[in-house]
């Protein structure tokens, strides 16, 4: 018999995220402009399945009877994101009236449902036509990013009291400006310094432009992942110092490069590595200071740990031609879902403590994005049960965490992968948009219960 979950707190909130570009759809409908996950998805051989993000799960139309899924679920928070090319098309000036249009119903049916919207104002859908102006290697777009944050805050600040900058600027830095893989489809080819710095500027910016509407809550959601040196067999036992020494920059990279600046005021040692240019050129003076405005809440996504080693010689380094050097590694002995991500609960724990330790002053924590693809729904209730419980410990430990979201209430569009991966407590059918709950959510629904 396993042991019954631990209690959580009476107030703790229970959630579940999506993302605009992912769930959407109606790309071209009410004055919505083209974003570069329009141009990266219609580009042949950008996306597994040869998909693009046209409809996905039409959310779009089929929103109310989504917030009536999350209201039998029981959730008290949606944390959603909003289009940047619906307000504002081209990426700067008024407001679309019908692109907030559709927000504001969102909100108001959610605020009626007894859930609290927590709304992100970047989830990767950037304007094209501020890409075509450089996107975020351009400091404009920091400003650009404040602008539409005071106009989304004036118009919802008022019902949406927790809002969330960025998601995972790391992510959007590696897949999308060093890797190629995600939107806009650069590789290596602009100063990782440069975009790394104007996201966080735009954050920021964005700060204080949420905190003009009075009782609003702000947050970032980053990515973070525990980075174990392993040696070439996949495990920690045969690492060696240089294996430490590429864990140790790896590390850096995905995981202080974005939260030293919020919380520390400064960047990491080290950072100087990334910049192609004279770090003095994009930094500017006054722009930590912008950049480490007090947060009310931290915004953790957890996926896995990762494992990093220095790479030999016959083994391709992680980003071709970057002066950091370090490989990827498949951690040996965990399970894996369709991913191929390694299923490692304990990792959650570890990495709440580990942010805990190295930021005494930092806020309190949300999960905001925890889950798994499996093409069966079975494994992903042991996932569940796994992560909670590991959180859980965190917690016991001493680390102060308030909110749980799940990522993701529907089965949706996987970026890059497409319809191949299904990350949903509900399950979608792409042909007919039917919804039909899984085990997981049912289980999900009797936690909340409880
Ligand atoms: C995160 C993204 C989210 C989703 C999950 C699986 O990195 O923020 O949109 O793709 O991964």
């Amino acid at each position: 018999m396993t042991e019954p979950m631990p209690a959580f707190p009476a107030d703790f909130r229970w959630g579940v995220s999506t993302a605009a570009y992912q769930i959407e759809g109606a790309v071209a409908e009410d004055g919505r402009g083209p974003s570069i996950w329009d141009t990266f998805s219609h580009e042949p051989g950008r996306i597994a399945d040869g998909s693009t993000g046209d409809v996905t799960c039409d959310h779009y139309h089929r929103w109310a009877e989504d917030v009536a899924l999350m209201s039998e679920l029981g959730v008290r928070a949606y944390r959603f994101s909003i289009a940047w090319p619906r307000i504002q098309p081209s990426g700067a000036g008024p407001a679309n009236p019908a692109g907030v249009g559709f927000y504001d119903r969102l909100v108001d049916a959610l605020l009626s449902a007894g859930i609290d919207p927590v709304a992100t104002l970047f989830h990767w859908d950037l304007p094209q036509a501020l890409q075509d102006n450089g996107g975020w290697a351009n400091r404009d777009t920091a400003a650009r990013f404040g602008e539409y944050a005071a106009v989304l805050a004036g118009a919802l600040g008022d019902r949406v009291r927790l809002w969330i900058t960025l998601n995972e600027p790391f992510v959007h830095l590696a897949a999308g400006h060093v890797l190629g893989v995600h939107a806009p489809g650069i590789a290596g080819t602009v100063d990782p310094l440069a975009v790394t710095h104007h996201q966080l500027l735009g954050h920021g910016l964005a700060v204080a432009a949420v905190r003009e509407q009075p009782g609003t809550r702000v947050s970032i959601a980053n990515n973070y992942t525990p980075v174990w040196p392993v040696g070439a067999d996949g495990t920690r036992d045969s690492a060696t110092d240089d294996d430490r020494t590429a864990a140790f920059i790896y590390d850096t990279l995905h995981n202080r490069l974005f939260t030293d600046p919020l919380l520390l005021g400064r960047y990491p040692d080290g950072v100087e590595a990334l910049s192609t240019v004279d770090i003095a050129e994009t930094v500017l003076d006054g722009d930590l200071a912008v950049i480490a405005a007090p947060l009310d809440v931290l915004g953790v996504n957890y996926y896995n740990p990762t494992g990093i080693g220095w790479p030999a010689e016959d083994e391709p380094p992680a980003y071709p031609g970057s002066p950091v050097p370090f490989a990827f590694r498949e951690l040996a002995g965990f399970p894996r879902t369709d991913f191929g991500w390694p299923v490692v609960p304990d990792g959650l724990r570890e990495l709440l403590v580990t942010l805990h330790e190295r930021y005494p002053g930092a806020p309190p924590i949300w999960i905001t994005e925890n889950g798994c693809a499996y093409e069966d729904d079975g494994p992903r209730i042991a996932f569940l049960d796994g992560h909670l419980r590991a959180l859980r410990e965190a917690m016991d430990a001493g680390v102060d965490v308030r909110g749980y979201c799940h990522w993701s209430v529907l089965d949706n569009w996987e970026w890059a992968d497409g319809f191949t991966k299904r990350f949903g407590l509900v399950h979608v059918d792409f042909a007919t948009q039917a919804r039909t709950p899984k085990g997981s959510y049912h289980w999900y629904r009797d936690l909340i219960a409880r």
